[in-house]
């Protein structure tokens, strides 16, 4: 059995006890490969007699398993183990459905497996049906999928609220990985992400698998260093205690695990990732992404609605063309202890509406975007003093506030059906074209009315939220933000078309959250604002071009307020917005390149899918350690085209560069792409925390 992508191939053998496993999953193999001999271990000694299931797709125990299994469950304390016969195996185009059989667990089992032929990013999921009496559900992993054992090397992605994204490298020699996550959100502190790589391996070079969960509560993935060295990936939804039971008859779907594999190191995976995200997962691919303003950082809780709406007229002059928002508008909202939960605009701030506002935004040519937080409530709020059993609570314990605010269990189909008309009146009355939906607490006593844990179902019920509507006002765009990158996964971004990355700004931090944010996420939906200086996060001070350099390649925003800009500040961010609209089409459909980070400075760009065009930036992170900047190298052009490289406007030369460095700002130098890629060329030197932004076109 095999599926084959673009540059993968997945090869799977039947085992003699049940279901199959991989015994290749890596470079494209030539057709007819029998897999029985690859399968055919040697026997060592004190070993069970018969071939062990220590990889198959769905691990399980009492099969000779001696790692993590992917099912946890038993009726009544019996049928903890699990042993799946009467295996089928029905494929499709680039699929595999497998369904088996546990006669003595009485439990059905069905995987589904793809590996659509045009990528290299493979989907597993499983679905558990319950043959026999109720059955306590602890554990039910989407599957297991298998590295050799170069994967030696492995990355997280964590870090904490406004440092989220952060590549963590460790080795895992032997013994296991284990990634929960209980927060109830995809979480900042560990992302459902998990990749392995051949030792070494750097943005270009070596080989890497990568394993992420489309999940956005709780998860477990763990990583199992199997007898033979090899690297066994299982990611699932972590179940509280008695979270899940199965009625007889009754089943459960995982959630999806997507795995990537790459022999082009990380930005290669960056790129399987993102094909695949854009042809298969985004909603509103190759829509053009607004340059927005959003409120935040320049007003917080401030609002003043004449100027607000001065701040729009200044936002459209600039070439804004999306204006959100952001948290201050509901009655009482004066900071975070009141207000939350109730979604009518407060008297007054906005005696007459947010009518007046929004038409002000879409008479300027923008849309007009609202912030709404709809699964919570500050306990100061109408919300919750006319239903305080609302919110999600155990009963006994005291209720924890997080940001003075409570989580309403949205799966009781009361609260749903409350928050669902607060927002449909909102999207029916206003001219509203984006929700930016935050999120701004993790679940902690998260109980349900019959006192059941409620993670999975209030996730559950949120994505419910999202798809009514959507599917009600489908030209609505939403945004999935959780105190910055708390909810960024791929489940939620099926439903959603941009993710706020994270609260911090500062572009020098952005350069690594930015760097690890886009292993998956797709740069035209990675939300990167221009905020103020002094960063309003670590008190750095940047120039207005490094903040928009960085902010350039991604959904380009701005977060500051527009009426405190100078006048040269106000044609600079012009300047930027127009340089970002301008490269927009190859910035939000190329593909990704990146180079390993050399002497404090870091690289990285988009090449267009026919290579006639790039745009790269380079960053200078800390100062250098050697006198002169080592050749800069640009990765992914076409070897045999010539190309013009420039530093676009509003980029300035400055006083002391060299006369061939002033070219680059003017006519540019041409050179053939073989060069640019293997020998590089001297860059402009740079400031620390300074940027440039090189743009390449194919001359022929
Ligand atoms: C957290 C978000 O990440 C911010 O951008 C902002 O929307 C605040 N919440 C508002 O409370």
């Amino acid at each position: 059995m095999r599926l084959d992508g673009a540059r993968t191939t997945l090869l799977l053998a039947m085992r003699s006890d049940g279901l199959p496993e991989i015994v290749h999953w890596g470079a494209c193999l030539p057709p007819g490969i029998e897999t029985a001999p690859l399968r055919d271990r040697a026997r060592a000694r004190n070993l069970p007699d018969d071939d062990t299931a220590e990889a198959s797709l769905f691990p399980t125990i009492g099969t000779g398993l001696f790692r993590t299994p992917a099912l946890a469950a038993h009726h009544a304390v019996q049928d903890w183990s699990a042993a799946f016969t009467d295996v089928a195996v029905e494929p499709g185009d680039g699929t595999l459905r497998i369904t088996a059989h546990d006669p003595v667990a009485r439990l059905r089992l069905v995987l589904d497996l793809a590996l659509p032929p045009e990528g290299d990013v493979m989907t597993l999921r499983a679905t558990l049906t319950n043959e026999g009496e109720a059955l306590t559900l602890d554990h039910l992993a989407a599957g297991a999928v298998r590295a050799p054992p170069g994967a030696t090397s492995l990355r997280t992605y964590g870090g904490h609220w406004g440092h989220e994204f952060t590549e963590i490298e460790s080795t895992l020699p032997d013994g296991s990985l284990v990634l929960e996550n209980r927060r109830g959100r995809a979480s900042h502190d560990r992302f459902p992400l998990l990749v392995a790589t051949s030792p070494g391996a750097g943005e270009e070079t070596g080989t890497a698998w990568g394993v992420h969960l489309g999940w956005s509560g709780n998860h477990r993935i763990t990583a199992d260093r199997l007898a033979d060295g090899s690297l066994l990936v299982l990611a699932g939804e972590l179940l509280m205690p008695g979270e899940v039971t199965l009625a007889p008859g009754e089943s459960l779907s995982t959630p999806s695990l997507y795995a990537a594999w790459s022999d082009a190191g990380l930005a290669g995976l960056s790129r399987a990732f993102h094909a695949y995200a854009r042809r298969h997962l985004l909603t509103l691919p190759g829509a053009v992404r607004p340059v927005t303003l959003n409120t935040w950082e320049g007003t917080y809780f401030d609002h003043d609605q004449a100027r607000l709406m001065a701040q729009a007229t200044a936002a459209a002059a600039i070439g804004i063309e999306r204006f959100v928002l952001d948290d201050g508008w509901m009655p009482g909202r004066i900071g975070p202890r009141a207000g939350l939960g109730d979604w009518t605009p407060d008297p007054a701030k906005y005696p007459d509406g947010l009518g007046p506002l929004a038409r002000h935004v879409t008479g300027l040519g923008m849309q007009f975007g609202l912030w709404v937080e709809p699964e919570m409530a500050n306990p100061d709020s109408a919300a919750l003093r006319d239903h305080p059993e609302a919110a999600l609570a155990v009963a006994g314990r005291p209720q924890r506030l997080s940001r003075h605010q409570l989580v309403l269990d949205l799966a009781q189909p009361a609260v749903w059906a409350r928050v669902h008309a607060a927002l449909d009146t909102l999207l029916r009355e206003l001219p509203i074209a984006y929700l930016k939906w935050d999120m701004n607490r993790d679940l902690i006593t998260a109980g349900a009315p019959d006192g059941r844990p409620a993670y999975h179902a209030q996730v559950v019920a949120t994505y419910a939220l999202m798809d009514r509507l959507r599917s009600d006002y489908p030209d609505v765009e939403i945004e999935s933000c959780a105190s910055g990158g708390g909810r960024a996964d791929w489940g939620v971004l099926a439903r959603t078309q941009r993710v706020w990355t994270s609260d911090c700004t500062d572009a020098l931090e952005r350069l690594r959250i930015q760097r690890g944010a886009s292993r998956v996420l797709p740069p035209e939906i990675m939300g990167a604002h221009i905020s103020a200086s002094p960063n309003h996060q670590t008190g750095r001070r940047h120039t207005l071009a490094f903040r928009a350099a960085v902010a350039l390649f991604g959904h380009l925003g701005v977060e500051l307020d527009p009426l405190a800009l100078a006048a040269e500040e106000h044609a600079e961010l012009a300047g930027w917005i127009a340089l970002h609209k301008r490269l927009r089409p190859l910035l939000h459909a190329g593909r990704h390149v990146a180079a390993d980070t050399l002497d404090g400075r870091a690289l990285s760009g988009v090449v267009a899918a026919d290579s006639a065009r790039a745009a790269y930036l380079v960053a200078q992170q800390a100062a250098p350690m050697r006198a002169y900047p080592a050749p800069l190298l640009l990765p992914g052009l076409d070897a045999a085209a010539q190309y013009r490289i420039t530093v676009p406007a509003p980029q300035q030369p400055v006083a002391e560069l060299s006369a061939t460095h002033r070219t680059l700002f003017a006519d540019g130098l041409v050179l053939p792409g073989g060069i640019l890629g293997q020998a590089g060329f001297s860059p402009p030197p740079l400031w620390p925390e300074t940027a440039t932004v090189l743009e390449l076109v194919r001359e022929s």
